[in-house]
């Protein structure tokens, strides 16, 4: 994919896909409750589809219908062995939640993945579920992972690792496990799991208490399927409204965006950065917060963020840093250890891509420093992103001021947002 530098601004309403971490959980979720619902707006990205066909090999009814599915649900204990061992592609989410899901299951099964999911670390997920005697095995620590279902004991979990794909697994572990299990979260990551499993009328109590919250989950208790409409995707927007921000002469709307506070720090940071960005018909929906955005093309400064914002924007710093770039002073973005276990060492990547684009940049201690200038001379404008979305998509904006840049491997924007280069050129943007 080749992105080229574009002269009229970005502007328009582009059509943003359904929430990727609420689409995973509108068919784990269903597929485990009593009852028939429908999800509306569902993301059919790839890596949403390996959830998706994973259910349907275990036995759940799954009806497709354009962008609404209708899940048949059996609840938390008819799920079936599948015939063969169940493929992730590159969904990390997927691993992460049905690792948990599928360790308290009267099945084996066994989790694989591509070779970037393969990478990834797994025991961040195994271990808690080892306290509570599921039978897992990974692979050094990797997929495949074997997993031996069978009774758990409810217990304590304290989370070390801020994960909100570790939270998952374990919240869904623990809703086939006699008496209750008891998380505790040191940092807030994203909480749909919890408001879903709330909703469908699991036993769940969520309160702080120290600066830490609890999460208190009663096993064995029936869940009863809703009907859900999925917000569009603040992470998927990002790209937009920093393309937007960025370019001159540019105006974008974007409608239905969810906004819930464990994820929508980018909209803190851009703002804290000068960008114009207004939100409009703010209201809630399944217990999930949705507004439109608005947002003007800025003249941003540069800003320091420290790492207690980081969980509540940690896919958006590809993104972020190319924001970076184009502002008046430097940045400083604290605390990025997590980004170098991404679907790449997104550390790494930024920092490499940057300095091709010409953009002075470090990092030291898990920060990442952008020094930007007013003009970049490319040094290589072959973008590296070892099949990493959100790479290919951050440096697509780039190239909408810098191009043209060669973004490699660009396949991997479809497991999230399969129609991203239509929608951006439909702005405006110039992407072959
Ligand atoms: C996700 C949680 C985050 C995020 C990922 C989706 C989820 O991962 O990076 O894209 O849907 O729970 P971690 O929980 O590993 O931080």
């Amino acid at each position: 994919m080749i992105s080229n530098i574009i002269s009229g601004g970005i502007n328009g309403s582009p059509f943003v896909p359904g929430d990727k971490s609420i689409s995973h959980r509108s068919i784990i979720i269903p597929s485990i409750s009593n009852g028939v619902c429908e999800v509306r707006n569902i993301l059919k990205s790839e890596d949403v589809l390996h959830t998706l066909n994973a259910f349907k090999a275990m036995g759940v009814k799954i009806e497709e219908n354009n962008n609404k599915i209708i899940i048949h649900g059996n609840g938390l204990n008819s799920l079936k062995e599948p015939k063969n061992d169940i493929y992730l592609g590159n969904s990390g989410t997927s691993a992460r939640l049905l690792t948990g899901l599928l360790s308290s299951q009267n099945f084996d099964t066994i989790l694989k993945g591509d070779e970037s999911l393969s990478k990834r670390p797994m025991r961040r997920i195994s271990d808690p579920l080892l306290k509570m005697n599921a039978n897992i095995s990974t692979t050094n620590g990797t997929l495949p992972i074997c997993i031996k279902g069978g009774q758990l004991i409810s217990t304590n979990i304290d989370l070390k690792i801020p994960s909100a794909q570790i939270k998952s697994g374990i919240l869904l572990a623990s809703l086939n496990t006699k008496g209750e299990t008891i998380i505790t979260e040191n940092k807030v990551t994203r909480d749909h799991t919890e408001i879903m499993l709330e909703s469908f009328g699991a036993n769940i109590k969520v309160y702080n208490e120290d600066g830490k919250k609890i999460l208190k989950i009663l096993g064995q208790e029936e869940l009863f399927a809703k009907n859900i409409d999925v917000p569009n995707d603040l992470s998927s927007s990002a790209f937009f409204i920093v393309a937007a921000l960025i370019n001159k002469n540019s105006r974008i709307v974007l409608k239905n965006i969810n906004n819930n506070p464990t994820r929508n720090g980018i909209l803190y940071a851009l703002k804290k950065m000068g960008g114009k960005i207004s939100f409009f018909n703010e209201r809630s929906h399944n217990n999930e917060n949705i507004c439109d955005i608005e947002v003007i093309t800025s003249n941003l400064n540069g800003c320091e963020l420290g790492a207690e914002i980081a969980d509540l924007m940690i896919d958006e710093y590809p993104i972020l840093a190319v924001a970076a770039s184009f502002a008046n002073s430097p940045s400083i973005f604290r605390g990025l250890k997590e980004l170098r276990v991404k679907e790449s060492n997104r550390l790494e990547l930024i920092l490499r891509n940057l300095e091709s684009c010409g953009v002075n940049c470090k990092s030291e201690n898990d920060d990442l420093f952008i020094y930007p200038e007013t003009n970049y001379n490319v040094k290589n404008n072959k973008i590296k992103t070892e099949f990493d979305h959100r790479i290919a998509m951050a440096f697509a904006v780039m190239g909408t001021r810098l191009g043209p840049l060669k973004i490699e491997d660009s396949n991997s924007i479809n497991t999230s947002f399969p129609n991203f280069k239509n929608e951006l050129n439909n702005l405006g943007g110039k992407i072959s």
